[in-house]
């Protein structure tokens, strides 16, 4: 039976007849044995194996180079080197699979964007194994959030018909050659459909019937923004609750945040000390921070107020009533507030029919959580549940009823104020790990102009 190397390392006593395979990382060779580091990827840690050359299988150890698999068997024994508690004493050995000098991880420090090149390889380095295991506990970690607060997963659609955002930035889904908008209804689905940009007015739906739930799924963003944070493809969780207002919203956006910063403390210690090591030294103080402290909240019109009096020449010049840019987003997190900060109330002209219009008839109950290193993190509102109001909202930003008939159906039909929020998983892994690039934290990146693989 193979023992994984995780297992093999956390061992608290010898153990004997111990199989592990693996792939080799290095190996040195001394007069009559040889040392092979071997790494399975179920951590971050690899186990050194002493195979003698007199042992069954040693006389392909000239075979086990950087790269191949192999399988070892042999007694777990403490080990006398420093910085490992174990070792394994082979008493067998076994090539499986060789690689030659062309595998292409044979040093150490290549380029984060030649190793975006071998997507196919690089989770066999330090770097990804631990990326890519913190990206898998963290999925985890968001049903254990949702679920112990009795929050239902609807998984909804992909290929839709609704452009939730209103950005007009889906990619269309058609079988269609030639002109594909001569005659949409005789495309695949009947209408013109497209990959879907948020699970959201689904997910209300939902909300509205099983009260309170969550999506977690593979969104589309055909945004032509070749940034360190945007992808065409990325993942997006979206709650969503029936009696709730932004208040609630606020406030389950921030405890989210935090329980995935305290999970990350508490179950990816081993790659976090790899993060903090070799990618963002300030990681873990921050993660401690954010579990510790509170957010601030301002609303839109004090954070424009902050920007304006900061004295700071941006890239984009501030302006009222306009998006904050990403420039803007990071000098409220990190150098105004240096906290995580929640921006809510924005100006109805920059935001979906969907949010809900407040009493001043200028601004809806939009919300924004900007974290340190980010900028936004999570995007959320208060919906609109009244129906006139909605249909007006429709009118405003040129969107027609019909098109949203359902969505509209369910302001008639029992509304209820509601409320949720998008949180970006791969903008979330940025922050929790530090690492720098949206490209580094997906296993295949989407971006414009790339994907391969
Ligand atoms: O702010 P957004 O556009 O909000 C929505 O889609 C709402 N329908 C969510 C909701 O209320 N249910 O997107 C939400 C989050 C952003 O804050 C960001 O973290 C992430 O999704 N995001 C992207 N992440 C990577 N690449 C992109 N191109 C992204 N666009 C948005
Ligand atoms: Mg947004």
């Amino acid at each position: 039976m193979r023992t994984l190397i995780k297992h093999a390392l956390a061992a608290t006593a010898p153990r004997e007849g111990v199989t592990v395979k693996g792939w080799v990382r290095t190996r040195r060779d001394a007069k009559g044995f040889s040392f092979l580091e071997i790494n399975d990827g179920s951590c971050l840690a690899s186990l050194q194996a002493i195979v003698d050359s007199a042992v069954t299988g040693a006389e392909h150890l000239h075979d086990l180079t950087t790269g191949a698999s192999v399988s070892v068997t042999g007694n777990l024994v403490a080990s006398p080197a420093a910085g490992q508690k174990w070792e394994l004493r082979a008493t067998q050995v076994e090539l499986i699979g060789k690689a030659d000098t062309s595998f292409p991880l044979q040093k150490k420090g290549h380029t984060l964007e030649f190793l975006r090149t071998i997507a196919h390889l690089r989770p066999r380095s330090n770097l990804f194994g631990a990326v890519f295991r913190t990206r898998s506990r963290l999925a985890h970690a968001v049903h254990q959030f949702f679920q112990a607060r009795d929050f239902v997963y609807v998984h909804t659609p992909i290929v839709t018909a609704s452009d939730c955002e209103g950005a007009g930035e889906m990619f269309r889904v058609t079988t269609l050659k030639g002109n594909i908008d001569e005659k949409p209804e005789a495309d695949f689905f009947g209408r013109r459909a497209y990959l879907t940009v948020s699970g959201q007015l689904e997910a209300e739906t939902f909300a509205c019937a099983l009260s309170n739930v969550y999506t977690f799924g593979p969104t589309f963003r055909a945004e032509n923004s070749n940034t360190a944070r945007h992808a065409a493809e990325f993942w997006m969780i979206e709650p969503e609750m029936a009696f709730c207002d932004l208040a609630g919203d606020m406030d389950l956006a921030e405890a989210f945040v935090k329980a995935m910063a305290r999970h990350t403390l508490e179950h990816c210690a081993e790659d976090l000390g790899l993060f903090e090591k070799f990618v963002d030294k300030g990681v873990r103080p921050r993660l401690e921070f954010v579990v510790e402290r509170p957010f601030q909240r301002v609303p839109y019109a004090e954070a424009v107020a902050i920007l304006q009096k900061s004295g700071k020449t941006f890239e984009f010049p501030v302006e009222p009533g306009a998006n904050l840019q990403s420039g803007h987003e990071r000098y409220l997190t990190e150098e105004h507030f240096k906290s995580p900060v929640t921006v809510f109330d924005y100006p109805r002209t920059i935001k979906p029919f969907y949010m809900r219009l407040n009493d001043d008839g200028q601004t809806v109950t939009a919300m924004d959580v900007l974290v340190p290193g980010i900028g936004e993190v999570i995007g959320g509102s208060q919906r609109e549940e009244r129906l006139d109001q909605l249909l007006e909202n429709m009118k405003f930003q040129q969107l027609k009823p019909e098109d949203y008939w359902w969505y509209v159906d369910l302001r008639r039909y029992g509304s209820v104020p509601h409320a949720g929020f998008g949180l970006g998983f791969e903008r979330l892994l940025m922050f929790l790990t530090g690492v720098g690039n949206i490209r580094d934290v997906i296993p295949f990146a989407r971006t414009p102009g790339s994907a391969d693989f």
